[in-house]
Formats: structure tokens, sequence, C-alpha cells
């Protein structure tokens, strides 16, 4: 049976460093990454509305799911502001939402020397508060601009291999939560 990581990417710009950064997390054979294309349809929250389309599809596409990826870039020192209220929507109703329970590993990539790691720890933050089963491991890609090989990989083999660690372990998560007995 096919298992399907989602890919939420924080960055919405083309060219998007977070977008190859997903795209270069090799994934094993019967895994298939399908990155979301809707987050930038996600409209501000809002509690008097009724619940909007693209939010209904997001809930869907996280619930469908069997683990979720995200790689985030750092908008002054904190998560970006789409992807934080694309996850507030998600958050709720709260009890049963979509990511409880889902295993979510975070990745970041900015340009800067230290690769999104404050936007990467708040967002764990953020998604533990949610009630996801939240892999502890970051990966911060600095100098995104160097960070990749021609062949769409990571080009220092460190973190090539920090990435397959990562998602390996995620999709260990989909077998064995982290708060449940084996
Ligand atoms: C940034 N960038 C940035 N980088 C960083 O390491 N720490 C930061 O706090 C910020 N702050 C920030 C704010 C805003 C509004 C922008 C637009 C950018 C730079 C950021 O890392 C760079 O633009 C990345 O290339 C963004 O990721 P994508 O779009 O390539 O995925």
């Amino acid at each position: 049976m096919t298992m399907v990581v989602l890919g939420l990417c924080g960055s919405l710009r083309r060219g998007s460093y977070n977008r190859r950064l997903l795209e270069a997390a090799g994934l094993p054979r019967g895994v298939t990454l399908e990155v979301y294309e809707g987050l930038a349809d996600v409209p501000p929250y809002n509690e008097d509305s009724a619940t909007p389309e693209a939010v209904r599809a997001l809930r869907g596409a996280i619930a469908a799911s069997d683990a979720v990826l995200i790689a985030t870039p750092e908008y002054n020192a904190s998560v970006p502001g789409h992807l934080k209220n694309a996850l507030d929507w998600a958050s709720r109703p709260f009890p049963d939402n979509a990511l409880r329970g889902k295993p979510v590993a975070v990745v970041g990539a900015s340009t800067g020397l230290f690769g999104a790691v404050w936007a990467q720890a708040e967002l764990r933050k953020v998604l533990g508060t949610i009630g996801a089963h939240v892999v502890e491991e970051e990966l911060p890609v600095g100098q995104a601009h160097d960070a990749f090989a021609p062949d769409g990989g990571l080009a220092d083999p460190n973190l090539r291999s920090a990435l397959a660690d990562l998602v390996e372990r995620l999709l260990c998560e989909v077998h064995t939560p982290v708060d449940q007995p084996a």
C-alpha cells in the first residue's frame, strides 16, 4: 500500500529554497510526497466565518495523509504568517483536528547562516500544542542559495544524510507513534 507524505511549504514564492528542500527529501519506494499547492488560498483565520472551501481542502489533505513534512523559511525570527494561519485553521475543531496524532517533521532553509532554526523551533512548539506527533530533530539549511547540488539534492553530504535520517524517523512514527506502546 502506498504511503502519502503531505509536504507543506512555508514559502509561496516561485523558486523557493524551501520548496526545493521538500523535493530533496528522497522518499523510499512506496512513499509518495504530495506537495500541497493550496496554502495561498487559505484566508485569514476568522472564528465568525463558516469554514472556507480552501480550509476544508487543507484539512482533508492532512487527514488523508500518513505524515506531514513542513519546510519553512524564517521571517523576522519566526514562522511565516500564512503558514501559522493555515495551521491555526487546521487546529480546529480542537479535540479532533486533522493534525491530532499525525506524525509531522519540520525542516527549514534560509539564505542566512542559521537555516531558519528559530522558525523550526517555533513551528514544533505550535504543532505540539495542536496535538501532532512532532519529530524533535531539526534540519537547518543555511545559505540556501548555495546549498543544492545539480541533482536537486543537498550538496553537503552531512546535510543530505541528516535529511534522509529525519525522513526515516518521520516514517517510523507512522507505525509507532511516540507516545504509544509499539
Ligand atoms: C527573511 N529572511 C530571513 N532569514 C533568516 O535567516 N532569518 C530571518 O529572520 C529572516 N527574515 C526574513 C523576513 C522576510 C519578510 C523575508 C522575505 C525574508 C530571508 C529568508 O531566509 C530568505 O528570503 C529565504 O530564501 C526564504 O525562503 P524561500 O522563499 O527561499 O523558501
